[in-house]
């Protein structure tokens, strides 16, 4: 598994977003693009306009999180906005399935997101559909919240299924990641690591990007250490 870093911009300016895409360019993989529509969760973001600019701003792949109520509906205009990925919620879908097939069919990656109260084990038949499983760990909404220990189980559940079923998808964790979390997560099982606070509330967004993907990287090459059976 190859440890992937996407910087939330929730946490950067909103004024200068062009700005915090440049601060970590060439080292994030991702730039992970929160959109809240008041609905769903009770904050209000950005939408697709943003996103559409953003894209002509920056050579960095934009992770689109949508925190909206009907995705069914609007996921897709993500993709067609330039979007790389585009994950959305399982609480808020219709249909999971056609959404996330739209969303592929429109040239993106689809991701299925989690809320920290809605069990995997609805959804392990649909993973074959998405490229990418977002397990939160903290309720959706805001940047800044204390991350839930509690969901670690989940993303090992989920891992080893994928692992068992030989299905390739990214774990992505999103909320509360940081320097004193990211290794648990790394050793659940998440390669794909989303983190606001700790990458645009550092002095050094980049410097902070690479530290926390080292953390990462060793703590999942440990694991699969232990799983390739060369440490007893
Ligand atoms: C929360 C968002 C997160 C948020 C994470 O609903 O999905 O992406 O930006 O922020 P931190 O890393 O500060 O918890
Ligand atoms: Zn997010």
């Amino acid at each position: 598994m190859s440890v992937q870093i996407a910087p939330s911009i929730l946490a950067a300016d909103f004024a200068r977003l062009a700005d915090a895409a440049a601060a970590v360019a060439g080292v994030a993989e991702w730039l992970h693009v929160d959109v809240m529509d008041n609905h769903f969760v009770p904050n209000l973001t950005i939408g697709v306009p943003v996103v559409a600019a953003l894209h002509a701003a920056t050579p960095l792949p934009l992770d689109c999180h949508l925190m909206i109520d009907d995705p069914d509906r609007w996921a897709v205009g993500y993709a067609e906005a330039g979007a790389a990925n585009v994950t959305f919620h399982a609480e808020a879908a219709g249909n999971v399935v056609e959404t996330a097939r739209s969303i592929r069919a429109a040239g993106a990656r689809a991701g299925l997101a989690l809320r920290p109260a809605t069990d995997v084990d609805d959804y392990l038949d649909v993973l074959g559909e998405f490229d990418m499983l977002l397990v939160m760990t903290v309720e959706p909404g805001f940047g800044g919240q204390e991350f839930i220990a509690a969901m670690m189980p989940k993303v090992a559940r989920a891992r080893k299924f994928l692992r068992d079923s030989g299905t390739p998808l990214w774990i992505q964790v999103d909320g509360g990641v940081a320097a004193d979390t990211i290794e648990e997560c790394a050793r659940a099982g998440a390669d794909v690591f989303v983190a606001g606070s700790a990458v645009y509330g550092a002095d050094d967004p980049a410097a902070a990007v690479t530290a926390l993907r080292r953390q990462a990287r060793m703590a999942s090459e440990a694991v699969a250490e232990l799983h390739s059976g060369r440490v007893t």
